[in-house]
């Protein structure tokens, strides 16, 4: 009886907050994330290293599948079972989606202490900070309107940067020609949907890209315009080679890398791959801005979601923060993973060429209002949306929607739909 007593007073006392010393500090974080390729898993390395050196372990979630969508199924059945991870690699509305739940932490403490609002860009900080609290840590900014090409193919046929979309045409018939795969492609639907990103921009230009993808404007997404992007998608999909479907995006790189395709139209990421094995911009290969996007930049941001854990492990949770936005890291991080700095205070000095370029693009597309969230990454509209438009897109690529007509009708559908 006695013991039971001192047992319900210790409770007591604990509950309601009076005593932690029952509680040992866990030195450990816990990662949900999809970065499972030779550079994605590189880049990750970084952080699990510097974390390492504070003193604190790596409890390792890797859920496969580019762009995200196995993971978010396997971080939304965590969460339903109350099992939160430390935090979760997440994208854009999928963050603020969490943050209406209320299952994120808050770091706004760390934030302030460490002047984040002052150095993160607005466009990130409104998917890192919800109802004024700051529920995630940004890592990168990926861009997808890039064109990664193999230079000893490019010598090999005679090409030169295709400036407009016709150019990339003629460059993509100058390589079947010569008897190269001309566009490395992994037939998945966030794959496709995020060429297509570059293919809207390209044919629309930025207004009718934001109308569009950012503001959801039925008029635009019903449009001639779009009639012609999916045109223009239709000729890109015949330079793909025969077994394209289901491929990883990272086996698409890795056709560019070893000089058996031309060119993937991809995210940043790819230039990951092209690091890891040990290839370099201008020498191996070349960046381009998709022809047509020239000044524009459709981005995605990869974010450590924080989830709300017990007491006993905010402590690691915060050193994962402060880690991940420390200016260092962004560097070391980013050069590995092919995306630019989450802080716009880092230098490029440690950049290749591409992600020079990267971060110049960014700064003059932030400066100049033409950067724009990716609907295919997350960033454009809340994932039901986003899922339609994947949905549409790769039914148009695999054959199940046969013409433009059809595709921006059920585009307009779907979306309408899942609004
Ligand atoms: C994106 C993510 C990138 C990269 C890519 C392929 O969604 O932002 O960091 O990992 O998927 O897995």
């Amino acid at each position: 009886m006695r013991k039971l007593m001192m047992t319900t007073a210790v409770a007591t006392l604990i509950a309601t907050g009076c005593i932690s010393a029952f509680s040992q500090e866990v030195k450990e974080v816990e990662m949900l994330h999809w970065w499972t390729s030779g550079g994605e898993a590189a880049a990750l390395n970084v952080l699990k290293t510097d974390l390492a050196n504070e003193g604190f372990g790596w409890k390792d979630v890797p859920v496969a599948g580019g762009g995200g969508d196995a993971a978010m199924t396997a971080l939304k059945a965590m969460v339903a079972a109350g099992t939160y991870p430390t935090a979760s690699q997440m994208l854009g509305y999928s963050v603020l989606d969490y943050a209406a739940a209320g299952v994120m932490g808050d770091l706004t403490e760390t934030a302030i202490k460490e002047g984040w609002d002052k150095s993160v860009p607005l466009a990130l900080q409104q998917f890192s900070v919800y109802d004024g609290k700051w529920v995630a840590a940004p890592v990168n900014i990926h861009s997808v309107n890039w064109l990664w090409i193999s230079k000893p193919v490019m010598e090999k046929i005679g090409g030169t940067e295709p400036k407009t979309f016709d150019d990339l045409i003629a460059l993509l018939d100058k390589a079947k020609a010569a008897g190269v795969v001309p566009l490395a492609l992994g037939g998945q639907d966030w794959q496709e949907a995020t060429m297509f990103d570059s293919v809207v921009l390209s044919t629309g230009g930025p207004e009718f890209y934001k109308k569009a993808f950012n503001d959801l404007d039925e008029e635009s997404l019903g449009s001639d315009t779009m009639n012609q992007s999916f045109d223009n998608l239709a000729k890109l999909i015949s330079y793909v080679d025969p077994n394209f479907a289901g491929r990883d995006w990272n086996l698409a790189t890795a056709m560019v890398i070893k000089d058996e395709a031309l060119v993937q139209v991809m995210g940043d990421w790819a230039k990951g791959e092209f690091s890891a094995a040990k290839e370099a911009p201008d020498t191996d290969f070349l960046c381009y801005r998709f022809p047509g996007t020239d000044g524009s930049v459709i981005y995605n941001s990869d974010m450590f979601g924080m989830f709300n854990v017990p007491e006993d492990r905010k402590a690691a949770q915060i050193a994962l923060a402060t880690a991940t936005l420390s200016p260092s890291f962004q560097s070391a991080f980013n050069v590995v993973k092919g995306s630019v700095p989450a802080r716009t205070d880092v230098p490029d000095t440690d950049f290749d060429a591409c992600g020079k370029k990267g971060m110049a693009d960014l700064k003059a597309a932030n400066d100049g209002g033409t950067l724009f969230g990716s609907l295919a990454q997350g960033y454009g509209a809340p994932p039901a949306i986003a899922n339609a438009y994947k949905d549409v897109v790769t039914k148009f690529v695999h054959g199940q929607i046969k013409t433009s007509e059809e595709a921006v009708t059920e585009l307009v559908k779907a979306i309408n739909d899942a609004r």
